[in-house]
């Protein structure tokens, strides 16, 4: 267990946990927000984004305050007063900057004990974030100088303040891994998937997803892990189940300013609004109109406003998907809202074997909501189920009643498949599914049923179904004996046993 962070409640590999901060003595809840901070051309003040909005950390830029004017007074009253901010607050080192610029004066010890020497509470090195466009040997060479830095890093006096150690590898899912396992074995406190901004800026969200299921693999569940550049409400949920912790928000200062308006299922433009479709105060307060009319920082102020209200808002909406267990409906409805969001939740459903491993037994009733939903962690785990329950004799797998002819009569409900009546009250078999089911609904019924029926070669099987696909039926084993519902029915009305 990492002794800063502490988990409290998950849903498939999200979770609800406690990141306990030292230095400003004060304890994060994640999944949280961090409001980028810049001195320079700050809209919304600090103050104002811990108290009107409840940002409970920030983070800002170590590098740009050490390069600027107010170097020497941030030094001297140390960051939390000369920003104003009681939180906790985290400093990025500047890659960015220094891979643009070109550097190569100042070393990762210097920059981390800067940030220090400024009052940071949560530090950074200086890593290289790799773009997705580099191939594996580049790639490789620059994990090999973020690692090298890191451990650099470990003789400089940092206090309490905690470190972060940053993954990078580009969009090679082995590398990835591998720098995630370096990463987690230096012993620091925070580990930041580096270089996806790109991927999301690109809407690549199938490959962000790999990218992030490959560096958590490499992480174990016990890490807190910050998704460095991910601003954009839409995309919050899908990281949070893929057990992201914390994320960064630049994008609701940065968007303001050229009349981007932030929504869970995309940015719209203030240009083409006619409505304003939130309940923020800001959005119930004025017209699209009203805003195009104010002067141009006023209007940049009210539209900074209404993306931090949507951004927490999610994920106040998140965290409640948690504790109700249905946060895979969450990112099921924002895959909905985008393209390329429903392109990360497909990735994400890949991974629904290391997802299962995290997801809790047992949870609010599952919603089946689109062919998707048959691919769920709470599906195959219960198929692996069916792969070791063992029964004998003949049975019944109906869609119907129990029929007294066999020795067992098994319900089937499809995306699940079989189980014993006695299950039915039990998590994920409670669920709720709809009445118009699709294909992909029956074809993983029809898996389950196989499943089964390969683990228990000696029993005979009946599957009395409703009607099902083609594709379905020619997922279950020949030996299974096929009875129409239908014709069962009547058969049971006219009491005569069955063909
Ligand atoms: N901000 C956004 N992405 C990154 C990254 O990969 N590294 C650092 N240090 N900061 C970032
Ligand atoms: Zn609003």
């Amino acid at each position: 267990m990492n002794d800063v962070f502490e988990l409290r409640s998950a849903d498939a590999a999200g979770r609800i946990g406690e990141l306990r901060v030292p230095r400003s003595d004060t304890i994060v809840e994640t999944p949280a927000l961090m409001p980028v901070v810049n001195p320079n051309l700050q809209t919304i003040s600090p103050a104002r984004l811990e108290d009107e909005f409840g940002a409970e950390i920030c983070i800002t830029n170590g590098y740009i305050i050490s390069q600027s004017d107010y170097r020497e007074e941030a030094l001297s009253t140390g960051l939390h007063e000369f920003l104003d901010f009681s939180g906790a607050i985290m400093t990025d080192s500047g890659s960015f900057q220094l891979a643009e610029y070109g550097d190569i004066e100042v070393t990762s010890a210097e920059i981390l004990d800067f940030q220090y020497r400024i009052g940071s509470d949560i530090g950074t090195p200086i890593d290289i974030p790799t773009p997705p466009e580099a191939g594996r040997e580049r790639a490789a060479d620059e994990l090999a100088t973020t690692q090298d830095r890191l451990e650099s890093i470990q003789d400089v006096d940092t206090g309490e303040m905690l470190v972060n150690a940053p993954v990078q590898g580009g969009v090679h899912t082995d590398l990835r891994e591998r720098a995630a396992r370096d990463a987690r074995a230096t012993g620091l406190d925070i580990h930041p998937i580096g270089a996806a901004v790109p991927l999301m800026n690109a809407y690549e969200y199938g490959t962000m997803v790999d990218v992030i299921a490959a560096a958590k693999r490499g992480l174990g569940p016990s890490s807190p892990v910050h998704l460095f550049g991910a601003g954009h409400p839409m995309m919050f949920a899908l990281a949070v189940a893929l057990g992201c912790d914390l994320f960064d928000s630049a994008a609701y200062a940065l968007y303001a300013r050229d009349d981007r308006y932030l929504t869970v299922r995309g940015t719209e433009r203030l240009p083409e609004l006619e409505y304003l479709s939130c309940e923020c105060p800001v959005c119930v307060a004025h017209t699209p109109d009203e805003l195009r009319a104010m002067p141009d920082d006023e209007r940049e102020t009210r539209l900074a406003e209404h993306n931090l209200y949507v951004s927490f808002g999610e994920l106040r909406r998140i965290k409640q998907a948690i504790r109700r267990g249905n946060l895979l409906e969450l990112v099921e409805a924002r895959a909905r809202g985008h393209p390329a969001m429903l392109d990360g939740y497909r990735a994400l459903l890949d991974h629904a074997d290391q997802l299962e491993r995290e997801d809790p037994a047992s949870k609010d009733a599952f919603f089946h909501l689109s062919s998707e939903s048959a691919r769920r962690p709470e599906v195959r785990r219960h198929h692996e189920r069916l792969a070791r329950l063992s029964v004998g004799g003949e049975i019944l797998l109906t869609e119907g009643d129990t029929n007294a002819a066999y020795d067992e009569s098994w319900r089937v409900v499809p995306p699940f498949g079989p189980f014993p009546r006695a299950l039915s009250e039990t998590y994920p078999l409670t669920a709720e599914v709809p009445e118009r089911l699709d294909d992909a609904a029956y074809e993983a019924a029809a898996s389950g049923v196989a499943k089964l029926v390969e683990a228990n070669l000696d029993a005979e099987f009946t599957l009395a179904h409703r009607d099902w696909p083609e594709r379905a039926l020619e997922t279950v084993p020949e030996r299974v004996r096929r009875a129409p519902l239908e014709s069962m029915d009547e058969y049971e009305e006219r009491g005569e046993d069955e063909p």
